[in-house]
Parts: C-alpha cells; structure tokens; sequence
C-alpha cells in the first residue's frame, strides 16, 4: 500500500503496544450492546480491538479491513481464537462491501490519516443499514499543543504537518468529526471528549519507547521530502528531549462521536 505516513514493518506491533483491547472495548463499545450484530473495525491495523470485539460480543460477526497487507498479516494471528473475527484488505474510500450490510461500523485512529475524510464517512454510510451506528474516534492536537512553547521545535513540527496536509494527515481532525457525520446526513449525534496524551514533566520509559518509534516511522518517512531531507532527525530528536524536560507539558483530547445512519 502507498501513502500511509506511518507505513513500517514495526507498525503493527506498535499499534497493538498502545492500546489496552479489553479496557478501551469496554468503556466505548460494551454499553452500546453489539450482541448479534454485523459489526466492520475500518482501519482495523493488526486488529487487536476486533478480535476483543469478537471476544466481547460472541454472537456478533466481526469484520476487519485494513489498506496495509501487512497489517492484515499481523491481524490473521491475532484472530486465531476468534471464529467470528475475519480481516481482509480493503481501502477505506471504496469499501468492498454490498450497501446496507453492516450493523455497527467503528473507526478509530484512522481519520487522522486519510486524504478523503469525507468520501470514507459516506461509505461507512453506504455499507451500514438503516438506523446503524458508527462510531468515529481520533485525535485533536497531538504534536502541536505544549507549555512552555519551544519556538525552533514548534516552527519545525509546524513546517512539517504543513507539508503533510497534502497526504491528509490532520492532527486536528478530532474537532472535525461532528461535523464530517453531519455532513454526512447523519444523525443522532453524540460527541464526546477524553483527555488522551498527558505529560507534564519527565515522560516515562514505556511511553518515551512509544514516542521515540512514533517519531523514526514518521521521519524515515518524512526523510524522503526534500524539504526534510536533512532536518527531520533533528526535529525528531529536540521533540523527544522536550518530551522528557522537567518542566514541559504536552497533551491532546480524544474525540468520539457515536451517529445513527437515518432509517
Ligand atoms: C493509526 S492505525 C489505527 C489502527 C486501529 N484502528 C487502532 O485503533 O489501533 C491506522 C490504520 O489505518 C490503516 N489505513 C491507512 N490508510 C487506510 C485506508 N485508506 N483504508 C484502510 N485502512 C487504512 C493503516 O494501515 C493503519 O493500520
């Protein structure tokens, strides 16, 4: 697959390091009630969540679908002990799937990275039934909001996400949600708001690990602009320092927004 920014051989396992299935499915998915239902994870990455949805829900199917084969690759061994996890490779903006097939579709951490937010809402749109849920979850102001402000690392960051827009990276794209299901012609809309990055001070060793990942997969990447051919170790670097300062603090919100498709 192309233009994924954090295309790497290391990002299905990082993926899987930074999210606790079991706790995340049972505080946003286990109240909704997804027994017997047709549920699609759209950018499912080594699919993790799916298979705890599988667990979860026993008398749910769950579909899985991911652009990167090896993802997907990734995926196929995480769903070994749930029958009903299946995962396949698809591509957001054109969902290989019939109209009105799913019951519930979620989508999490995907948005952030598509350069056609909207064309990937309304298929999520087309493939569910009438009165189906989605729920869309993502990121608003990761990298960008700190105290006290680091002029030369903020400028760097901020020539970088400019350069990125063009392959839809948006880090703001939490706030956007709402109004990309409005658009979107659904309705029923419940936004809510989570703090999610939180350092103040030193960051610990197993986040600084996450971090420091993060930020070799994104500059290997970025690396191959001209533009950041030479600066984005460096950006990279003064980014992880200032991470681990005692006296800096970083933080973004997590957005979900549970829409309901009209009957
Ligand atoms: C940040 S990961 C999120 C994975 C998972 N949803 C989670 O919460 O851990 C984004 C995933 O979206 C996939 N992806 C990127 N572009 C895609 C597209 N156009 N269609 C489907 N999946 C895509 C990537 O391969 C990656 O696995």
């Amino acid at each position: 697959m192309t233009g994924y920014l954090m295309e790497d051989s290391r990002e299905a396992q990082r993926l899987a390091d930074k999210v606790d299935p079991e706790a995340w499915v049972r505080r946003y998915l286990v109240p909704l009630d997804l027994n017997n239902k047709r549920i699609l994870d759209v950018g499912c990455g080594p699919a993790v969540i799916a298979a705890e949805l599988g667990r979860q829900f026993e008398t749910a199917t769950v579909v899985g679908i991911d652009a990167s084969p090896q993802r997907i690759e990734a995926a196929h061994a995480n769903i070994v002990d749930a029958p009903n996890v299946s995962v396949q490779i698809g591509d957001a903006h054109a969902l290989p799937f019939e109209d009105e097939s799913f019951d519930f579709v979620v989508c999490r951490f995907l948005m952030e990275y598509l350069p056609d937010k909207a064309l990937a809402v309304q298929e999520m749109k087309r493939v569910l039934k009438p009165g189906g849920r989605l729920f869309l979850q993502d990121l608003d102001g990761q990298l960008v909001w700190h105290y006290p402000i680091d002029q030369s690392l903020q400028d760097g960051v901020e020539k970088a996400l400019k350069l990125l827009e063009k392959s839809g990276f948006d880090p703001m794209v939490g706030r956007k949600l709402f109004h990309l299901c409005h658009a979107a012609g659904f309705e029923s809309l419940d936004v809510n708001i989570d703090p999610y990055h939180l350092i103040a001070g030193p960051i610990d060793a197993e986040n600084l690990a996450l971090w420091k990942t993060k930020l070799e997969i994104a500059t290997q990447n970025l690396t191959n602009m001209p533009e950041f051919k030479d600066t984005a170790a460096a950006i990279s670097q003064r980014f992880l320092n200032y991470l681990d300062r005692d006296d800096s603090l970083t933080y973004s919100v997590l957005f979900s927004v549970l829409a309901t498709k009209p009957r």
